[in-house]
């Protein structure tokens, strides 16, 4: 980051000194006020509560202009990383910083394949759980699992360790995720095939059986592929920074992206997909098409408690790039599978037609997000509801571990250890128990 000419100037009503803060430039984007050393000269604090004013790190990675509707990879705007880069580039890209040439591909690949199985030990790790259990709870588990069988790669500090621990969780994360859904429907786990590509390889894991082999039908694969380029990374998420942040103790990797992945559960976050596509077949089951009015009603009722799931974004406030792309994606599908009559797909248009039509949306500048249709594609495919934000995990896995190595790569780079408004008690004295 770069100094800029000019200085921000903090002046107080109260006759306080006022403090000078440096300003630093990013190669876009808004300038930072660095107000590392604010408590030292002032002995106040910022509040930020949801960080909506504040960069908690400098990235070189992922940037979004929320109100161009941007998203960048590395520079590469991500409508040409999805039309013309598959998941294993995009993988390359992020870790590493460039796309990769024929021969780097390969090498990348045949890394990333020799990795894929699991210790034979996980899938008695996985019985202990419900058959019933949600699939992210399972995650939660098996990718905090990790760390008790790779005992090679656990430290933090050292980049080797780093590396193959990347390759590792990229890997293994289709195959924990096939197998969280083999668990669930009782049915035995299928182990990876090697000479696919990690889009078929992952269908394969989860659809084929020992009697019946998965023919990958090219679309469905790159339609799964763009789903994973699309979710590979977001900058400073909430579990990208949970990630960080975990990270940022000296924990080791796969304790770092386990509580990424439990991040990502909520449904403000990574479970909108699933909740998008509960909701629509909530309005589906209510009568569907002839009840969105109605719905809507509700939603822009305060009192309802009602969100239109797949719809904002904290920093789109245009459009979300990746929502045309996945629109595209799902009208491919639908068209493949011949489902373009698929009664869901025409809910969600005719919500999303009402929505940008209508001032409540327009006015708070609400918009679809990519998991208002990628909802639609995942179920098309035949994965369950359940299992879509797992796959949004295993996707996010690669942007994950690119962010938490850049962090442990900067010199600048801390614990983090937010600090606090105080609003409770003042210091009291414990009365005995009879006299309280
Ligand atoms: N439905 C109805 N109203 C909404 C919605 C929605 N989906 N999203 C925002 N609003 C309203 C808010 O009630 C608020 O209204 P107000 O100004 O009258 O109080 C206004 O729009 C601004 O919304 P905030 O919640 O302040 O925006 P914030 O940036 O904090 O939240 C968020 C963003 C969490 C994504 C929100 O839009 C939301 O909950 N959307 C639905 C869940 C969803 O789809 N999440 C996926 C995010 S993308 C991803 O993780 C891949």
């Amino acid at each position: 980051m770069k100094l800029a000419d000019n200085k921000a100037t903090l002046s107080f009503s109260n006759g306080s000194p006022s403090v000078d803060l440096p300003v630093y430039q990013g190669s876009v984007g808004p300038d930072v006020i660095d107000i590392r050393k604010l408590y030292a000269q002032t002995g106040m604090f910022t509040y930020d509560p949801g960080f909506l004013s504040t960069a908690s790190c400098q990235s070189a990675i992922t940037y979004i202009d929320g109100d161009k509707g941007e998203l960048l990879y590395r520079g590469y705007p991500i409508e040409q990383l999805a039309t013309n880069c598959d998941f294993m580039e995009t993988c390359h890209l992020l870790l590493y910083g460039n796309l990769p040439d024929v021969a780097a591909k390969t090498a990348f690949v045949k890394r990333v394949s020799n990795h894929t199985m699991v210790n034979e030990q996980m899938q008695f790790f996985l019985r202990g759980f419900r058959r019933d259990a949600h699939p992210m709870a399972i995650m939660t588990g098996l990718v905090g699992a990790l760390s008790a069988f790779y005992h090679d790669s656990t430290d933090i500090n050292n980049p080797e360790h780093r590396e193959i621990s990347a390759i590792r969780l990229i890997a293994k994360m289709p195959t924990l995720v096939a197998m969280a859904y083999k668990y669930s429907v009782g049915q035995p786990y299928m182990y990876p095939k090697n000479e696919l590509s990690y889009a078929g390889n992952f269908l394969h894991m989860m659809f084929a059986t020992p009697c019946a082999d998965y023919v990958v039908n090219p679309v469905i694969e790159r339609a799964l592929d763009r789903i994973f380029v699309l979710h590979a990374d977001h900058e400073q998420n909430a579990s990208t920074s949970t990630v960080r942040l975990c990270g940022s103790s000296g924990t080791n990797p796969f304790a770092a992206i386990a509580a990424g992945v439990a991040c990502l559960w909520g449904p403000a976050h990574g479970g909108a997909n699933e909740a998008c596509l509960n909701m629509l077949e909530d309005i589906q089951k209510m009568g569907g098409i002839s009840k969105v009015g109605h719905f809507m009603e509700q939603v822009k009722d305060k009192n309802s408690g009602v969100k239109l799931m797949g719809f904002g974004h904290r920093v789109y406030k245009n459009y979300d790039p990746r929502a045309k792309l996945m629109q595209e994606t799902c009208k491919e599908v639908l068209a493949e599978l011949g489902l373009e009559n698929d009664p869901l797909f025409k809910l969600a248009m005719a919500l999303e037609k009402i929505a940008l039509e209508d001032e409540y949306f327009v006015s708070r500048k609400l918009y679809p997000n990519v998991d208002f249709y990628s909802g639609i594609v995942q179920r098309a495919i035949g994965i369950p509801v359940g299992l879509f934000t797992a796959v949004f995990a295993l996707a996010r896995t690669v942007g994950w571990i690119a962010q938490l190595n850049e962090m442990i790569g900067d010199p600048e780079y801390k614990i983090g250890r937010p600090r606090q408004l105080f609003t409770g008690s003042v210091s009291r004295d414990v009365l005995p128990i009879s006299k309280r």
